[in-house]
């Protein structure tokens, strides 16, 4: 009998598309919904107060995301990436890390933080067995970070968490700034001189009308096309090929062979069509759009073991019709309700 045709192949039970024929590749995992900063155009201070967050027991516990990302992984996750709010605030976060990095099918192991509490940790993250680190990074000039961070942050303490996790073994590591119109432009050459020639990726990303409280507006993005050409008037660069199906960001290489940069440009070229992504808050529920209103519980699931909870995620899953940065490019309704702040599901 022709394996392929089997109802009940592995295959066809359980790595399932969705209704636009999108494979399910990448899992965002949020550890914790509270963060040390206040970044204006995530979760900004008037808006969102001190000491926001769960109480410890509303959030998933090791055992229950273990569960859970096995389940992701057998309907077809090799990528998990480990998000808050801030990661790092979660307890005995390199002891998850561990219990993650040994599930099978789990190959590309990578974690987002904004670095300012890693200098401690990134050696035993990166014993645990962490792959990757990607850092927010929103300015290099003290003043100008710590009014990016809400006044929380000072960016020493960043720069001492990449040297840290540098000296642990992070290589290429990726440094993501958002750039808004009038805050952080000055930033950007700046911050490009800065980490040229240096091994680890800076991507520029569009401001994005993700969540409700940042008061997003559309005059405030800074588009990619433009910010390259400003960058390539100073270091001239030459487009790279993407290193996958559905890379988020386009990669940029510097002619004169300092390293690349990338542009992450959801709001002028969506990427919705190849977007093989999922979401979990840190409380369990799962978004399939970074834009989504509501989410759905999976705790209940979960209780009754992986694989139940498997079967209830591949029809989750084959049900998902997201694709909402198109269809606000092309002007029309995509906004269903209030949207789900981008801290409680991660970057
Ligand atoms: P790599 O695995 O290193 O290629 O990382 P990545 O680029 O897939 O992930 P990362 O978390 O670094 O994404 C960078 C930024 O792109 C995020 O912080 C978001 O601002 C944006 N982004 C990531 N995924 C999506 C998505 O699915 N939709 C939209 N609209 N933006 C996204
Ligand atoms: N627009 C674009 N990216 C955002 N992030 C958070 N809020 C936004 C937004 N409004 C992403 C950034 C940041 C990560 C933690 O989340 O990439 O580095
Ligand atoms: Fe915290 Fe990251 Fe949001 Fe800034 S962007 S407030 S560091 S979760
Ligand atoms: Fe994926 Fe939604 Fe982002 Fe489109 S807007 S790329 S569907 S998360």
């Amino acid at each position: 009998m022709n394996a392929v045709l089997r109802p009940d192949t592995p295959q066809m039970a359980h790595q399932p598309l969705d209704s636009r024929g999108r494979p399910l590749r990448d899992l965002r995992l949020s550890v914790i919904e509270a963060c040390n900063f206040r970044c204006g155009y995530c979760m900004p201070a008037d808006r969102v107060p001190e000491g926001y967050g769960l109480d410890a027991a509303s959030r998933l516990n090791f055992d229950q995301i273990e569960t859970l990302v096995r389940g992701f992984a057998r309907v077809g996750v090799s990528k998990l990436r480990v998000t808050g709010g801030e990661p790092l605030l979660r307890k005995r976060l390199p002891a998850l890390i561990a219990r993650l990095a040994r599930i099978e099918g789990i190959d590309d192991l990578a974690m987002t933080t904004n670095a300012s509490l890693l200098a401690p940790h990134a050696q035993a993250l990166r014993d645990a067995g962490l792959g990757r680190l990607t850092i927010s990074l929103d300015a290099l000039e003290p003043a100008r970070f710590a009014q990016m961070s809400g006044g929380r942050g000072q960016v020493e303490r960043v720069l001492e968490g990449i040297a840290a996790a540098e000296a642990a073994g992070f290589s290429a590591m990726k440094v993501n700034c958002v750039v808004q119109r009038g805050v952080n432009e000055d930033q950007v050459l700046p911050l490009v001189a800065h980490f040229r020639g240096s091994g680890h990726v800076l991507r520029f990303i569009e401001y994005m009308d993700v969540g409700s409280c940042n008061g997003w507006q559309r005059g405030q993005v800074v588009d990619s096309d433009s910010l390259r050409a400003r960058i390539h008037a100073q270091w001239p660069l030459q487009d790279l090929p993407s290193q996958y199906t559905g890379e988020v960001a386009s990669r940029h290489g510097f002619i004169d062979g300092q390293g690349e940069i990338g542009f992450v440009s959801s709001v002028t070229h969506a990427f919705c069509g190849d977007c093989h992504r999922a979401r979990v808050s840190a409380d369990g529920h799962l978004y399939t759009c970074l834009f989504a209103s509501t989410g759905t519980d999976l705790r209940p699931a979960l209780a009754h073991g992986e694989a139940r909870f498997t079967a209830h995620l591949a029809d989750l899953w084959s049900a998902r019709a997201d694709r909402y940065s198109e269809l606000r490019n092309e002007q029309r309704s995509a906004r269903r309700g209030k949207p789900v702040e981008m801290f409680l599901i991660g970057g």
